[in-house]
């Protein structure tokens, strides 16, 4: 089995820097990649800031804080990951950009390598073919906030090998998530259920069935969701949202996945969620303020 000890991260973005955490925690050391070296450095500055929390909570020393920041190596390219024996894709979710990245990762990295998508949605045999060794390719899907939740998804290719498949569950081990697998169709399990969800909670909110607050405190109250849909939304990225149900719409054909009309409105207009200042909430004030 492939002996994992050096992991790569490409994309510094919520997930990539979740992972990038996790990994050092357990004791992996890690590259940590974007498309320039300020963006991988303000990556790793937003994992510092999580650990001086943790610090400051007494859940972790600050000698460990150091050297879990210690091992994480910052870099502006991609030719340092030819070290990494595992490597993580986390960047946007848009096909053409993780093809692109697989094209030119896969010249670098060794034979017995393993490289892992983080897609949320994109089928991995489609994705496997960008990739330079299908049978050791494979999606690992981590859930957000990556250090919080504990699940990641394994998602099998119809060429990766049992023993790629091994070695991503014993890494998902050491790192203290539970793995459960899922085969290779849009969404996989999780998402496959949940986008539906927040799709619906905004066709909802669209018609004027229910206001923001109805809406998220009916989810939370009635259904014990420890976030309304909504708020959820806006913590995923509504861009992010919307690209997944675009991937479900084209891949399957199946009407039922339509985005509603209001969240293409609002990623047009830029509302993103969390990330941009503005989504179904207003995050500008010290609370955020619902929009409707
Ligand atoms: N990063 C790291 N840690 C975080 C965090 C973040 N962004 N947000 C919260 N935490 C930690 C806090 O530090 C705290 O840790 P502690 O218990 O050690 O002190 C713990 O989480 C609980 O935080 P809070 O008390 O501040 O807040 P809540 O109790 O409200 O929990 C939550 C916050 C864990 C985010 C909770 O609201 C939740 O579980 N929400 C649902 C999240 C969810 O559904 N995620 C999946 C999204 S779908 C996805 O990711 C798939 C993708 O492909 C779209």
């Amino acid at each position: 089995m492939t002996d994992i000890r050096t992991l790569g991260v490409i994309g510094a973005g919520q997930m990539g820097i979740g992972i990038a955490q996790v990994s050092a925690q357990a004791g992996y050391d890690v590259i940590l990649s974007d498309i320039d070296l300020p963006r991988a450095e303000k990556g790793k500055a937003n994992i510092a800031k999580l650990l001086a929390r943790a610090v400051d909570k007494e859940k972790m020393t600050q000698s460990e804080a150091d050297a879990v920041l210690a091992r994480i190596t910052p870099v502006g390219e991609l030719a340092p990951l030819a070290d990494a024996q595992f490597v993580i894709e986390a960047a946007t979710e848009r096909e053409e950009v993780k093809r692109a990245i697989f094209g030119n990762v896969g010249k670098l990295l060794g034979k017995d390598a393993i490289l892992a998508t983080n897609t949320s949605s994109i089928p991995i045999t489609r994705l496997a073919q960008a990739a330079p060794d299908a049978e050791r390719f494979i999606g690992v899907h981590f859930f957000n906030p990556v250090p919080v939740m504990v699940l990641v998804e394994i998602i099998r290719g119809l060429a990766t090998t049992p023993e790629v498949v091994e070695a991503v569950e014993a890494y998902a081990t050491r790192i203290g998530k539970t793995a459960v697998h899922a085969f290779d169709a849009p969404g996989f399990v999780v998402n496959r259920i949940l986008l539906p969800m927040l799709n619906e909670a905004v066709f909802v909110l669209g018609e004027g069935v229910g206001s923001v607050i109805d809406i998220d405190q009916g989810c939370k109250l009635g259904l014990n969701h420890p976030m309304g849909p909504l708020t959820l939304l806006d913590f995923v990225g509504l861009d992010t949202a919307l690209e997944i149900l675009n991937v479900f719409l084209t891949t399957t054909g199946d009407p039922k996945y339509r985005p509603a009309p209001l969240l293409v409105k609002y990623v047009e207009a830029g509302w993103y969620g969390r990330k941009t200042g503005r989504g179904f909430y207003d995050y500008s004030g010290p609370e955020p303020v619902p929009t409707r």
